[in-house]
């Protein structure tokens, strides 16, 4: 029987494998003080703790395309409920470095994975009508996930307990069990059904999902789809020059939206607050709850604000306010000495304003923008291409933060110039990236898809999109 509600809680479901790696990627940030003394970890022990997860996402991402095509969706994201939670147990469990190191890769499996099949099977089984609207509640539930994690990681946060890291990992069971237990009762996708041939299969299910008026022609434009999809253009015509600038758009956007540091804020925040003056654990994490709170009520704030100011628009505003937000975090180190106790309010302000300024403009606009600039052909090779590229260069910057302030500080001298280089560096990169968004951001509002591929076949550029 076709019901309304039945689609939002399908992607309520689905959307909690957005939150699981949102919630899997920042309980870190809670864990890394108490791991730290817990095993006497050195700066370079933690950089391989949290590049161990992003390069299992990195591997997962890169899988992933293949066996949601060969299982189906629902099975591959059943298949990353399990690991969510077996990986929440064995590293809550880990007895020792080497052992956490490989829960950590293992779980990281499952947040790329989840990263790639989440959003696809909500956009196949999301009417057309609301897709857009359901796809964002992903992006949307992973900064949730990560606000999740931190909350969390606040609540265990014992200053007396050296273990408290323990049940932070523990807690990811829970929602992989949500995940897991709802996903057995959703269906398969219609689009994945019927490539597999299931017609009557594919009918059944959009006869829950689809208004009945529009399921014919629901069939009607999938069976197109899928003979589009038969006639795929090679995939070496990706690399082809007409699409250059597409590959230059999809990739140099999450160049920027990693190497601006985001996740050094999102995974080190405990730790760069500790370096601040933050007395105990405890403090410091707490600190970083309210960085998960701007992130979420900004990230609601640009679902607004991408389709009314655009995306160039927001790309200028977002990144000017990451440069001086950046500066300023930079000065809050390096004069340190000078502001005294207010070195950690004036910190928290910066942090929370470089936050704000990402999640209204290269957090979202990184993953919108490689949704937008393949012609369908190569759509998903090419949106495959940009996630790739995000969690490789997100795995570089986290696992080279570190070794980049402890070359600072003996450059310098000091442990405070060490820490403002660091971000002085992110701020240059803001600076490029303004210079690169102004060649290269094309303004994809209210421009139709097949538009943006006529625009490159005639070898137009981005600017003038
Ligand atoms: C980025 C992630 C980051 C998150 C923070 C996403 O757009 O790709 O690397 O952790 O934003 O909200």
């Amino acid at each position: 029987m076709y019901n309304k509600n039945f689609v939002w809680i399908i992607a309520a479901i689905a959307a909690t494998g957005g939150l699981l790696f949102g919630f899997d990627t920042g309980v870190i940030s809670g864990a890394i003080p108490f791991l730290r003394s817990d095993f006497v970890l050195s700066d370079n022990q933690v950089e391989n703790l949290t590049a161990f997860g992003l390069i299992g996402a990195v591997i997962g991402a890169l899988i992933c395309g293949r066996i949601t095509d060969i299982l189906g969706r629902r099975k591959v994201i059943l298949a990353s409920a399990f690991v969510f939670a077996t990986g929440a147990l064995w590293s809550g469990f880990a007895p020792n470095i080497a052992q956490l190191l490989l829960s950590r890769l293992y779980l990281g499996l499952a947040i790329g994975v989840s990263s790639f099949a989440t959003p696809l099977y909500i956009a196949e089984v999301s009417p057309t009508k609301i897709r857009g609207t359901l796809v964002s509640m992903f992006q949307l539930l992973i900064t949730v996930g990560i606000l999740a994690a931190y909350m969390s990681d606040s609540y265990f946060a014992d200053n007396n307990n050296p273990e408290s890291w323990r049940p932070m990992f523990y807690v990811g069971v829970i929602p992989a069990i949500i995940l897991f237990v709802g996903m057995s009762f959703l269906p398969e996708t219609p689009r994945w059904l019927m490539g597999k041939g299931r017609d009557n299969e594919a009918r059944r299910v959009l006869s829950r999902t689809e208004d009945p008026a529009l399921i014919d022609q629901a069939i009607e434009n999938m069976k197109k789809d899928i003979q589009q999809d038969a006639e795929q253009m090679h995939w070496t015509e990706i690399f082809k020059p007409w699409l250059f600038n597409a590959m230059i758009i999809a990739v140099g956007i999450m160049f920027f939206q990693q190497f601006v540091g985001i996740n050094t804020v999102i995974y080190y925040s405990p730790e760069i607050f500790l370096k601040a003056g933050f007395e105990g654990n405890q403090a410091a994490i707490a600190a970083s709850v309210s960085v998960g709170v701007v992130n979420v009520l900004f990230t609601i704030l640009s679902l607004f604000l991408i389709d009314k100011l655009g995306r160039r628009k927001l790309f200028f505003i977002g990144t000017t306010g990451i440069f001086f937000s950046l500066l300023l975090i930079g000065f809050c180190f390096a004069f340190s000495e000078l502001l005294g106790d207010y070195t950690k309010i004036v910190l928290v302000a910066c942090m929370l304003c470089y936050i704000a300024f990402f999640a209204i403009s290269l957090g979202p606009l990184g993953w919108l923008i490689i949704s937008e600039v393949f012609p369908l052909k190569v759509r998903g090779l090419g949106s495959s291409i940009g996630s790739l590229a995000n969690w490789g260069f997100n795995t570089l910057v986290v696992w080279t933060f570190f070794k980049m302030i402890d070359g600072f500080n003996s450059l310098f001298g000091k442990e405070e110039m060490g820490t403002a280089s660091a971000f002085w560096v992110f701020a240059a990169v803001a600076i490029i990236a303004l210079i690169w968004g102004y060649f290269f951001i094309p303004e994809t509002k209210g421009v139709s898809l097949e538009k943006i591929e006529e625009h490159w076949r005639k070898g137009g550029s981005p600017r003038k999109l």
